[in-house]
This record gives structure tokens, sequence and C-alpha cells, in this order.
């Protein structure tokens, strides 16, 4: 196959939800239409359960799981998808802002029940930010839930995107009949507790067949249209170039762990969803279709076993082809490295490949080279952007409890780092190490792996930090002023980059007012950075 012919088949992409949503069933039953996997159940078990707060074992079990199942790929129809995992506990959120920015499109899933949660809020709000096409999965229509007008209002209102639905649904919970295909014009009948691929179809000529009337009944068939004709008034034409736009989002109603609207989903994602885009980067706009290779970092993975400390690096391949044996550059190190065994996943099997073509991602053994957002090329210099630090919510300054081993402990940091399990901020008055985090799980597991894999003890201090402030200045006076006068609040991250520790809102308001060129950010990556600064 050419060059060409392979990229334009890749579909790389996330499925993002807040937890509990279905995500994890949905991608299972497109893993299952792919042949990938031959039972229900085997994704089940990458889940980093609620209940695991404490229980390390579980999380480091999980852990060595997810890497099988970071990347899930597999072919459909002439197509090579590749599914990104995304981690369902909310404390890892970091990880899954990361995961998006190697998607070169998203799936939403939406309980319809509980509607837009806070986690998938702010999981298409990042989507937004770098305008990923995004199409919505309504999930569990087997259940009572919300009103389908109703629910489509509450996404538009609290996701900020345009949506179009292309399947409506007949009924809900006990009295679903179906759903109607608007992009085919097909009705797809309801069976429960189905674990067939396909659902039963039936070729209708349009809204106003007969046909209808007879498979789900003469009130139910006059309600449909009536609501049918609606959705055709109210909302736009799908468009599929507004869409890869990120400026409509299609949607679609189902019932993942019934296999029900789940084929419609998958054959209108291959029809619709991009290829590998061209990705900016600080010198310029790479294509994929470019000859060289070019790639980039977007997700570290520790091995489990203490004995052999190597990582694996995660490379989404943005132009070129990718050659195992072959030199590239790390632009970072500014020096050649080559990779004897980068592997590939294709559903739960790894293995090492020859070649791998943009959209693919490939794992590398690492032994300590790689930071999150480093670029490998095959000698330009790139530096690719869009994989920005967020402000995290927690901060705690990291102890040593064994000083026997404060050697051990500040490796060990470092390392966690830079697989970006939490974020490194060091204080410039008084050089100690605070680290910040979405949630307080991450504490117990950065506490529990330098222990374990590194052999040192820590202990935490609570913080008060509101924000962590990325700042710019155009009038570089004020800045050294600013930077002046909040010494003691002023740090700097792993990149080197200064940020400022607000304790409230009411600080950065004031701080605004008294210095008004000084701009405040809360993730890493805005509008009018310098290139020096990432
Ligand atoms: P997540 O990855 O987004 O966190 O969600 P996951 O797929 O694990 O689904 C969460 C729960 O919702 C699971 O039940 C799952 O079986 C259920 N679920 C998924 N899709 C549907 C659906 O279409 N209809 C209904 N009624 N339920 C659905 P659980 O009890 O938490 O887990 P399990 O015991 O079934 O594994």
């Amino acid at each position: 196959m050419k060059f060409e012919e392979e990229i334009g088949r890749r579909r790389t992409f996330a499925i993002i939800s807040h937890p509990d949503a279905g995500k994890t069933t949905l991608t299972e039953k497109l893993l299952l239409y792919g042949g990938a996997i031959n039972v229900a159940g085997a994704v089940k078990s990458n889940k980093i359960k609620k209940t695991a707060t404490s229980d390390f074992m579980e999380i480091e079990r999980q852990r060595g799981i997810s890497v099988a199942t970071s990347v899930m790929g597999f072919e459909y129809l002439g197509k090579k998808i590749n599914i990104l995992d995304t981690p369902g506990h909310q404390d890892f959120a970091e990880d899954t802002f990361r995961t998006l920015t190697a998607a070169d499109s998203v799936i939403v899933v939406i309980d319809v029940a509980k509607g837009v949660e806070p986690q998938t809020e702010k999981l298409v709000k990042v989507c937004r930010m770098r305008k990923t096409p995004i199409i919505v999965f309504i999930n569990k229509l087997d259940r009572i839930g919300k009103d389908a007008f109703d629910l489509l209002d509450e996404i538009e209102g609290k996701l900020g995107i345009k949506v179009r639905p292309l399947t409506w649904p007949i009924g809900m919970g006990p009295d679903l009949k179906g759903v109607y295909n608007l992009y085919e014009k097909s009705l797809i009948l309801y069976t429960p507790n189905s674990t067939e691929r396909v659902s039963e179809t039936v070729a209708i000529s349009d809204i106003s067949d007969s046909e209808l009337d007879r498979q789900i009944g003469e009130e139910e068939a006059e309600m449909l249209r009536e609501e049918v004709d609606l959705v055709e008034s109210v909302y736009p034409e799908f468009d599929r170039s507004v869409y890869l736009d990120g400026a409509i989002s299609p949607v679609f109603f189902g019932s993942a762990i019934n296999t029900f609207g789940v084929q419609e989903l998958l054959h209108c994602f291959l029809d619709i969803a991009p290829s590998p885009l061209p990705k900016e980067s600080e010198e310029r706009v790479v294509d994929p279709y470019e000859d060289k290779f070019t790639g980039f970092i977007f997700k570290i993975h520790a091995n489990m076993d203490p004995k052999h400390r190597d990582r694996l690096a995660f490379v989404k391949i943005v132009s070129g082809k990718f050659h195992r044996n072959t030199n590239y550059k790390h632009i970072r190190l500014d020096r050649n490295i080559k990779f004897s065994s980068p592997t590939a996943f294709m559903a739960e099997k790894k293995s090492i490949v020859e070649e791998a073509f943009p959209g693919d991602i490939v794992g590398l053994h690492d032994t300590g080279n790689f930071k999150i957002g480093d670029t490998l090329t095959e000698g330009e210099v790139i530096h690719y952007k869009g994989i920005p630090s967020f402000s995290p919510e927690m901060f705690r300054y990291v102890n040593n409890a064994d000083p026997m081993k404060s050697k051990q402990l500040a490796k060990g940091v470092d390392q966690l780092m830079d697989e970006g399990v939490a974020q490194l901020f060091v204080m410039k008055t008084t050089g100690r190490k605070l680290i910040g985090t979405v949630g307080a799980l991450q504490f117990e597991v950065i506490q529990y792996r330098l222990k374990h894999e590194y052999g040192a003890s820590c202990t935490y201090e609570n913080h008060n930090v509101y924000k962590a402030c990325w700042i710019s200045c155009a009038d570089k006076e004020q800045l050294e002023e600013f930077k002046k006068v909040k010494y003691r609040s002023m740090a700097i991250d792993k990149f080197g980059r200064d940020v400022f520790l607000a304790d409230s809102a009411f600080t950065i308001q004031m701080a605004e007012q008294k210095f008004p060129e000084v701009k405040f950010h809360f993730t890493s990556e805005f509008e009018d950075q310098k290139s020096e600064s990432v």
C-alpha cells in the first residue's frame, strides 16, 4: 500500500467521559467489531476503580494492564483504528489531557440519565481549545433518562459545542424500541441484552414510510415523525467540514452494553472522522504526508518491575515513516538515538514493528532520556506545540524522610515528574520542591513508587496554593518588578518557566490591578507565548 493510502486510512482517537458513563464498555464493543478481542470483559480490568484509593497493589496491577491497553489498534473495513486509552479515574485527568494531544478526534460518552457531568466539561474544554473534532455518544438508552431535546440543549449549554443528531431515539428505558438513523434513513430495532454486533436494521424509504408504523406502532411512528421534523428544522444540516473544524458535533444515541447503536456510531465515525492532521510546531506546520519522520512523546509509562527501571515512552508519529534501528534526533538532548525494539499495539497484544505511519503510536524503550513533550525528527529542529501543563489543584511540599537516601529521592522525584505523574515546582527563594497534582491519589502513588522503585521515603507538607499561574508580560521592566515584589510566591517549573503561585483568586485580581501588563495563565501554553519559554 502506498504511503499516502496508509495515512489516509488511519483514525487515531480517544474516548472520553465522566467515570461510569460507559467509556470502557464502548471501547470494548468497538474492539469486538474489529475482532481485536473475542470476549466482553477483556478491557474492563483496565479501570482504576474508585475504591482503589488506598489499594496500591491494585493500582500497580492496573497500571501494568494499562500499558497493554494504552493504545488499542485494530483493523476494520480497511481502516486502521487506534483508540487511545484515557484513565477513567479523575485524579488522573492530567494524563488524559496529554493523551488528547495525540488524538486526531474524540468520542464523548454521556450518560442519558446523568447528562453532562463535570469531568466531561473539563475534557471537552481541552478539546475545544485545540478544535478537536468531537462526536457525542449518548449512552444507556435502555434506562430512563432525560428527554433527548433537553439533553442536547444541556450539551450545547454546558459543553459550549453545537450539535447535530444523526440518530434519534424511539422511546427510552423499558419503552425503548430503537433508533432512527437520520444519516442513512433507516430504522434500527432494539433487542435487549444483545451481544450481536449487528442490530436488526429495517430499510425504509423515508420517515413517512408506513413500514415504520408496522415496526414500532402507529403512535410511536407519529411521534417519531414529529420529533424528526423538529430535529430537521432546529438543527443545521450535517456538514463534515464544519465537524472537522470542531464547530459542530454529530450526536448518536445507543446502549453500549447492549451493543445497540454502536455500529452506526462506528460506521459514521469511519466515514467522517479525520485521518492524521497537520500539526503545528513552534517552527512551522508539519504535514503528515511529508516524507521525513517527526513525532512527539505524549506519555511515559514506567516499568512495574523495580528490577528493570526502563520505561516505555509513547511517540505519536506526525509525519513520514518511522523505521526500526534508524537514528533519529532527540531535539532537546541534541543527539541521535535509535530504537531496536519499537513496540506497536494491536488490541491487547504488543509486537515489535519494523515501520509505522503518521497517526500510529509506537512505544519506545527508554532509560530516562525522554520527557513528555519531547520531539524526535530526522534532523530538523522542530518543537511540537500543544502539550500544555495545567495548573494543578493540590500542592504539597515533599520532604525527605530518610537522610541516607536523598539522592534516590531526588532522582525518583525527577523521573516521576518526567513521566508526568505530577508537576514539580521549585521555590525560587528556598529551593524547596513543591509537587502539584490534580487529585489526592497521585500523592499516595508517588510516595509508594518512591519507596518501591527508588528506595526513598518522603513525607508531605500541605501548602496553600489556589492556582499555579504561568506569566507573560510585554513590558520586561514590569515583569521584573512583579517578580521582585512576589519573590516569595515565585517558583520555576520543570521546563525552567516562571510560575506565580497565587494563594487565592483575590491575590490574582490584586496583582492584575497593580501590574496591568502582566498576564496570568492557568495553562503553560498561551497565545502570546514566546518560543523560548517552552
Ligand atoms: P467508564 O469506563 O466510563 O467508567 O464506564 P463503564 O464502561 O465501566 O460503565 C460503567 C457502568 O455502566 C458499568 O456498570 C457498565 O456495565 C454500565 N453500562 C455501560 N453501558 C451501559 C448501557 O448501555 N446501559 C446500562 N444500563 N448500563 C451500562 P457497573 O455495574 O459499574 O460495572 P459492571 O459490574 O457491569 O462491570
